[in-house]
């Protein structure tokens, strides 16, 4: 048997840290079946290269030939560039990996930072405002620009019930709709309503008795995320607000750096650091790899194999707490690759 692994690490930082996440893969030896990798293109550079930013082939690629996968990050211009579109937002399309799992833990916090929070952020992946249907036009006040917010029953009834089964795995059973919906009441309204209604969904029986149904708007969301982050277990949330929450609950935590995520449909899974390619640090060698090396763990966890995905999380968390060896992100001086050799060693 073998679990054959997609790799996309794609622009800045992401070809630094995902090579890290496959040397760990590799070190957990007989606890998975053997991986075999394959090197797939797509990103910034694949496109001001090959004019196209996810080739036909890396689809394919990922459909066909792999069990899983693992994608770096992209650099994406912040002005439109034709031709070019964000291939990451891309292939949760392409694949239908519709929740985006993002998991915040407290590992020995340095000063400044919050203690004891272990959340999840459960980000619906495939529309909201990512839908990326804007129009620009001129009238009477000059530009006028315009977006389509989607928001469907299908979408807000999946993400609610994967929400509601990562709740009712955990030890505090207790789920926090994130949304807008004193202002944005038809969109907002019909995610909040959707998710609200899962547990009386037919087919779902009597499954998600156990799970407390908490509902906060996205404001004070953020505003309690940084004064008592304890107070949430998992946070399910359109797009573009659990994108925004997900990046703030890092900063709780130390770094950008530690937070791992898994892309997830119902037949294939994706690993990803939630980071982007950090161009202010990439190429120097000091990227924090964890987060990628998280990132696996997910995956494999995902894909049931509990026993190297246990391995891998353990081995980063007694790095994180024996603060010898660690990137600059976490106030120390240690490489990329100290980093992983760390890891390694632990592994
Ligand atoms: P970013 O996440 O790349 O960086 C934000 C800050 O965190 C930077 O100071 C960076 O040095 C630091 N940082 C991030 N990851 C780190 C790591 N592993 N180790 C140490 N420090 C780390 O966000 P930014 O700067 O807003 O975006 C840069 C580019 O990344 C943009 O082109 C953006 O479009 C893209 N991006 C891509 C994502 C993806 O591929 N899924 C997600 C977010 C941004
Ligand atoms: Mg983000």
């Amino acid at each position: 048997q073998k679990l054959r692994i997609g790799l996309i690490p794609a622009d800045g930082i992401g070809k630094e840290v995902i090579p890290a996440a496959k040397a760990a893969i590799i070190a957990l030896g007989s606890d998975i079946p053997k991986p075999e990798f394959l090197d797939l293109m797509a990103g910034w550079e694949t496109f001001t290269r090959y004019g196209v930013a996810l080739p036909e082939e890396t689809i394919h690629a990922l459909r066909s030939d792999c069990d899983c996968a693992l994608f770096g990050s992209v650099s994406s211009p912040s002005k439109k560039v034709v031709g070019y579109s964000s291939p990451i937002v891309a292939l949760r399309k392409e694949l239908d990996l519709y929740a985006n799992i993002r998991p915040v833990v407290s590992v020995a916090p340095q000063a400044g930072q919050q203690p004891d929070v272990d959340l999840v952020v459960v980000r619906e992946n495939t529309e909201c405002l990512y839908v990326k249907q804007e129009i620009l036009e001129t009238g009477a006040n000059g530009k006028e620009a315009r977006a389509t917010r989607l928001i469907t029953e299908r979408a807000s009834r999946r993400i609610g019930q994967m929400a509601f089964d990562i709740a009712a795995s955990r030890p505090r059973k207790l789920l926090t709709i994130i949304h807008k919906s004193n202002v944005l009441s038809v969109t907002d309204g019909l995610f909040r309503e959707t998710v609200r209604a899962v547990p009386s969904l037919p087919e779902v029986g009597g499954i998600y008795d156990g799970v407390t149904i908490n509902e906060q708007l996205v404001d004070s969301a953020v505003y309690r995320l940084f004064r008592e982050p304890q107070v949430f277990d998992v946070m399910v949330a359109p797009n573009l607000y659990g994108d925004i929450l997900s990046d703030a609950a890092a900063a709780l935590v130390g770094s950008l750096g530690l937070i791992p995520s898994v892309n997830a449909g119902d037949d294939f899974i994706m690993g990803e650091p939630v980071h982007g390619s950090a161009p202010d640090i990439a190429g120097q060698g000091i990227a924090n790899p964890l987060a990628s090396i998280r990132s696996a763990a997910l995956m494999l966890r995902h894909l049931g194999y509990t026993k190297g995905a246990d391995r891998l999380d353990v081995a980063v968390d007694q790095v994180i707490r024996e603060g010898q060896t660690l990137t600059p992100d976490l106030k120390g001086t240690s490489t990329t690759s100290e980093v992983l050799d760390a890891v390694l060693r632990l592994l």
